[in-house]
């Protein structure tokens, strides 16, 4: 039987100045299927997905969508077409409300009166529909946690009853039991014959969900492959050429004396009673779902958010930094988890945001010495394998995982005695997130005592000496490195 395509992507190039972002890809995609597109950070996932949705022009090649040849020369052309792209970096207005958001094309230039009640009614029927009726469609965007403004994005493309949905990393910013409810959201769209591309850096969840596979390897195409015969191991081999043995690798530190004690944290709405100790060389997981208050914990006592009550003892003495410059001249690090927010300074260029943390370090008698600053940001960037044109190039310039080098590379060498990492691998590809952790581990075995959060919980499993679990603002539990398994964990995440 002929094949019949939803989408067809065929032989296309697009360039940025001197970068090849991709050179003759080609993407065939089924009516009904799912088919997840993997490739490594900066491999060209998003770009070819933005040529998809006239985000952005190709230099070559041909789009076909259902048959005929789609001439795409702007967004609106392609949702019109019956497309629709979730994005990476989700293009929310943060000032309107949930329902506004959901429902914002239908708002921009309909000239009729808008009827805000049922706006509202209809913003709560798709939340529902989607599991997540906690969400209130009257709340302003910008105030929700990173994971609910993602949901509320797909809500906006759900909307639109699309015939072809793109996700673009969907489940990066969210934890366990969002993601099973994203997974089977996505998987009842496929059984109403909606055709799915689904691009992510968590391989387990695409070998479960998808039909095909597309990789793709520095904007190339390397292969299209049926889920059902290959393994992950050979995934990954096609991925970044080489096969990973040990995603997780030994460390060596030696776990010295308390360095940090917590005892009783109150902080805002969220934070209740949170006690925790830290000692030097130590890595801590904090595992938790989605609000479960880790963030909001680490911005108190960093002095991001101000604290209502409670004890920090930093190297035995009680501390109150009241900003972050203060905790971060005393030797406290944290790299925050929304990086568009908060990590990086986008319209900077990638070697002034990796050296923001560490001026002193490159400064010799007051000014800066610009040859070293290069050599080492050359360095300090080769070192986490970070993919980009120029220093001298704006972060925004960057693929979303590499961004997210950049902001981690930052703190790697601000000489940090405490450092906590929120989320350090969100949309890292595999081979950079080994790198991560070799780092992680260095530091560790330099003595700096390493917080995690993460939601990955093969992570805190495979990194961490001890994992602290919280839900609703408070801890519930910490689990030991010989006990840490993802029941154990779960368990104490959803309180049963
Ligand atoms: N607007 C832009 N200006 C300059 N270069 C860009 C731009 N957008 C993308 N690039 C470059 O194109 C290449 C491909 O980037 P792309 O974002 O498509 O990667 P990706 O596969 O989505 O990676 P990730 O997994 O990190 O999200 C990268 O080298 C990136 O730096
Ligand atoms: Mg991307």
């Amino acid at each position: 039987m002929q094949k019949e395509y939803a989408v067809q992507m065929k032989n296309i190039s697009k360039h940025f100045g001197g970068v090849k972002a991709l050179t003759n890809v080609s993407l065939n995609v089924e009516k009904g299927e799912i088919h997840a597109l993997i490739g490594e950070n900066g491999a060209g996932k998003s770009t070819l997905m933005k040529i998809l949705a006239g985000a952005y022009q190709k230099d070559h090649g041909e789009i076909i969508i259902d048959g005929k040849e789609a001439k795409i020369s702007s967004p609106k052309d392609v949702i019109n077409l019956g497309v629709s792209v979730i994005y990476q970096e989700f293009m929310l207005a943060p000032d309107l409300t949930v329902a506004e958001n959901i429902f914002i094309d239908k708002l921009a230039g309909s000239g009729i009166l808008i009827n805000w009640k049922t706006l509202k009614k209809r913003a709560k029927e798709q939340l529902l529909k989607l599991g997540f009726d906690d969400i209130d469609p009257e709340a302003k965007v910008g105030s929700l946690s990173v994971a609910y403004q993602q949901i509320v994005e797909i809500c906006k493309c759900l909307a639109r009853d699309s015939k072809i949905l793109v996700f673009d990393e969907p489940t990066a910013v969210l934890t366990f039991s969002e993601t099973r409810k994203l997974l089977s959201i996505i998987q009842n769209l496929k059984a109403s014959g909606v055709s799915i591309i689904y691009i992510s850096h968590r391989l387990e969840e695409l070998l479960e969900i998808s039909d095909h596979i597309t990789v793709l390897k520095d904007g190339n195409y390397v292969d299209t492959v049926a889920t059902s015969s290959i393994n992950k191991e050979e995934l990954v081999a096609m991925m970044v050429g080489r096969e990973i043995t040990q995603l997780f690798p030994e460390r060596k530190a030696e776990i010295g004396k308390e360095i940090l004690k917590v005892e009783n944290l109150h902080a805002g709405e969220v934070v209740k009673d949170v006690s925790f100790s830290v000692k030097s060389g130590e890595v801590v997981g904090f595992s938790g779902l989605v609000g479960s208050g880790r963030t909001e914990t680490m911005r108190a006592i960093f002095g991001a958010d101000k604290k209502d009550s409670g004890k920090v003892i930093y190297f035995g003495e009680e501390v109150n930094f009241k900003d972050p410059k203060e905790a971060i001249n005393k030797g406290f690090g944290l790299l925050p988890e929304d990086r568009k927010k908060q990590g990086l300074l986008l319209e900077q260029s990638i070697r002034m945001n990796t050296t923001m943390a560490s001026m002193f370090k490159i400064k010799k008698l007051g000014v800066i010495n610009h040859k070293k600053e290069k050599d080492y940001v050359k360095e300090l960037l080769a070192s986490i394998a970070t993919k980009y044109g120029s220093m001298e190039d704006n972060a925004n310039s960057l693929s979303g995982g590499n961004q997210q080098k950049i902001a981690l590379a930052k703190w790697l060498s601000a000489d940090c005695k405490v450092l906590v990492f929120d989320e350090p691998t969100r949309g890292v590809d595999v081979g950079a997130k080994t790198e991560i952790y070799k780092i992680i581990n260095q530091l560790a075995e330099e003595g700096v005592g390493v917080i995690v959060i993460s939601s990955e919980m093969a992570e805190i499993i495979g990194m961490c000496d001890r994992a602290i679990v919280m839900r609703q603002g408070s801890i519930t539990g910490e689990v030991d490195k010989s006990e840490l398994t993802e029941n154990n964990l779960i368990k104490l995440a959803m309180g049963v």
